[in-house]
């Protein structure tokens, strides 16, 4: 496999003080985490580390901590009061540059808004807003008084966002007029209007004027944010919170047509993001940051809020496309606020990489030192690409590993802490304190070079709480295959030299753009279409995505393929989840491949999709008669 040798240029090179700190936090992971977690300030220090009944980990038990205060009331004690928190840029041009000191006054002021629209410590409060400042000073004001937020993104349609707004119950859902996305106000608050029509927990919606449209507010309901925050108070005392004190819900697809609510804590999720950014971005109080994910996934809430400002950092944040107005926006943006640190998605890579060098020369992006990479396996042309054009062969590129219930990155190359040298393509060795493996079906470890599924089999501290609202479905996803080890739902192989490669997903989860859909919510969706009896849902590759929805359609009896079914099939999904599960492909077809026990069997959909063959038949759990899926697969082909 292809090995990079990074040039003189850098300051990190080849150092390998990695394997000591690794081995250190291996072997006493109390001690080593205990000495995190006192790099940040805690109201009242812990009674015990870890208390580990697995599948049940609690860290920092007994300790009292306040995420607002750790992002913003720490540092206006000090110089940074004067230093830069955000640079927002938004996407027609307009800017706002908010110091610590104003960051922290914002938020205290919506803290007193919340407050005084009867919030208290334990509500949920839900949060739909575009890219702009309020959206992580409302996080931040519910951290200060213990409202657990639930951020949805603004990209889920009306049906996506209630049903996550149902499932946490929250009292307050915070939203936009609207927000600009190439060049178009997304009206927000008219989508949130029709989601709370089905929304019975919600009692208030606080809106933020961001794109002065015109809108609709319902009396006694709808309050505009600017008309409350001029009566609000200058202070809210930022509340001790327990270690457990879940900080956040964020939803995320699994197996089934319903997504999990994954519950992340505040002592240990705090203490592991603060360390991991230190180790993966060498991340200080001068970087400027900049995360291109949306605040709506888990990259956003520890890439974009918790971690850099914790560490005192400036963060960037860019609310519209990448590409608007010019294909150079990007580019722009970083030589515009002096970008230090770039993070991004494969996908976002392969885009811009398709528009040529000659869009990023005309740009100065010598203020970068460096880049990472997030979300999706990156390939070696990606990787080389970015390493050469935009990091000009002088930036180490991080290809960091993690999901949204590791709460913060897991495997990664971490140069803060001289990692061994770097291969494109792989996400090297697992962090300090992350005891990473590659299992067999029997939980026992592969050999090198083969594939396995990764696993992790020691707590860490940024392991989520649970699946909110059902336990059951937390021990089954992610603790019963292997009882007392973390599965990931991920392929990977170890090479020769212990180099982690993440493959993809071993389950029925899909990866389009980086984004994570359930393959079963998109074919619930299509199912809800009255000409629909039956739907299977598979992903082929793309060359920019890295993957695209293909689906499988049987009609009842009744109706036949038309080009209108498939285009009312598409718009259901679109209205049901939102634009990204959009499937690329639909195909009318008379059978699906199924199991013994009636699972669809979406592997072999994803062979007729990409004209592959269907590989060994035997190794399958459950298969149904090798020869039926065989001739399921012949006639498909015909089909499609
Ligand atoms: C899944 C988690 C964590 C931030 C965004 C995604 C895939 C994530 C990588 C990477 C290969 C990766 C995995 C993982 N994934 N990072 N560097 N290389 N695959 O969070 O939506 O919870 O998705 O994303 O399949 O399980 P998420």
């Amino acid at each position: 496999m292809p090995q990079t040798t990074l040039t003189s240029g850098s300051t990190y090179w080849p150092f390998k003080k990695y394997f000591g700190v690794y081995n250190r936090s291996i072997k006493d992971p109390e001690a080593f985490w205990a000495e995190e977690a006192r790099k940040l300030e805690w109201f009242k220090t812990w009674d015990k580390v870890l208390d580990w009944q697995p599948p049940y980990a609690k860290w920092f038990v007994g300790g009292t901590l306040n995420a607002s205060y750790l992002c913003v009331d720490r540092h206006v004690k000090t110089w940074r009061r004067s230093k830069v928190a955000i640079y927002w840029e938004g996407e027609p041009g307009d800017t706002r540059v908010l110091s610590y000191s104003t960051l922290y006054r914002e938020v205290n002021k919506f803290a007193s808004v919340l407050l005084n629209l009867g919030m208290k410590k334990g509500d949920r409060i839900a949060l739909y807003l575009p890219m702009i400042p309020e959206l992580p000073i409302a996080m931040l004001a519910c951290a200060r008084i213990g409202a657990t937020h639930t951020v949805i993104f603004s990209g889920f349609s009306a049906q996506a966002l209630a049903d996550r707004v149902n499932d946490t119950g929250a009292r307050l859902l915070i939203t936009a007029d609207a927000g600009f996305r190439r060049g178009k106000p997304v009206a927000l608050k008219r989508i949130a209007d029709e989601a709370l029509e089905i929304t019975p927990s919600v009692e208030k919606m606080l809106v933020v004027r961001r794109a002065n449209i015109p809108v609709v507010m319902t009396p006694g309901r709808d309050v505009w944010l600017h008309e409350l925050m001029d009566q609000a108070s200058l202070f809210v005392n930022p509340d001790p919170m327990d270690s457990l004190h879940p900080l956040y819900i964020l939803y995320t697809s699994g197996t089934t047509g319903k997504p999990k609510g994954i519950v992340h804590g505040t002592g240990g999720y705090l203490t592991f993001n603060h360390s991991v950014y230190k180790w993966v971005f060498d991340i200080k109080e001068e970087s400027v940051y900049w995360c291109t994910a949306d605040v709506g996934w888990v990259t956003g809430h520890s890439s974009i809020v918790y971690a850099p400002l914790m560490h005192g950092a400036a963060i960037v944040l860019y609310e519209g496309a990448p590409d608007y107005p010019s294909i150079d926006r990007w580019w722009d943006i970083i030589e515009k606020y002096g970008v230090t640190i770039f993070y991004t998605s494969p996908t976002a890579i392969r885009m811009l990489m398709r528009y040529g060098e000659q869009e990023i020369e005309k740009h100065d992006l010598s203020s970068l030192e460096l880049l990472g990479s997030v979300g999706e396996p990156i390939n070696p042309e990606a990787w080389a690409w970015y390493y050469k054009h935009i990091g000009k062969e002088k930036c180490p590129v991080v290809d960091t590993w993690w999901q949204t219930e590791t709460g913060g990155i897991m495997i990664s190359p971490a140069p803060a802490i001289e990692c061994p040298p770097l291969k494109p393509g792989s996400a090297t060795f697992p962090l300090p304190g992350i005891l990473a493996d590659v299992v067999d079906e029997k939980g026992e470890s592969m050999p090198p070079e083969e594939r396995g599924i990764l696993v992790i089999k020691a707590p860490w501290p940024g392991i989520f709480l649970g699946v909110y609202g059902d336990p059951k479905r937390y021990v089954e996803s992610y603790w019963s295959k292997f009882p007392g080890i973390y599965y990931t739902g991920d392929y990977a192989i170890k090479d020769k030299d212990g180099y982690y490669w993440i493959l993809g997903r071993a389950d029925e989860v899909l990866k389009i753009a980086g984004h994570r859909i359930g393959t079963v919510e998109i074919e619930d969706a299509a199912v809800s279409h009255p000409a629909v009896a039956e739907a299977g849902v598979a992903s082929i590759p793309d060359p920019i995505k890295g993957e695209a929805i293909v689906i499988f359609v049987i009609l009842k009896e009744g109706f036949s393929p038309s080009p209108a079914i498939k285009a009312e099939i598409k718009d259901l999904i679109r209205k049901s989840i939102g634009p990204i599960a959009s499937p690329e492909q639909v195909y009318f077809v008379s059978k699906l491949p199924k199991t013994r026990s009636g699972k669809i069997m979406r592997r072999i959909l994803k062979a007729v999709a990409t004209s592959a063959s269907i590989g060994d038949l035997t190794t399958l759990e459950d298969e149904s008669s090798i020869e039926e899926v065989k001739k399921v697969y012949e006639e498909l082909k015909k089909e499609v």
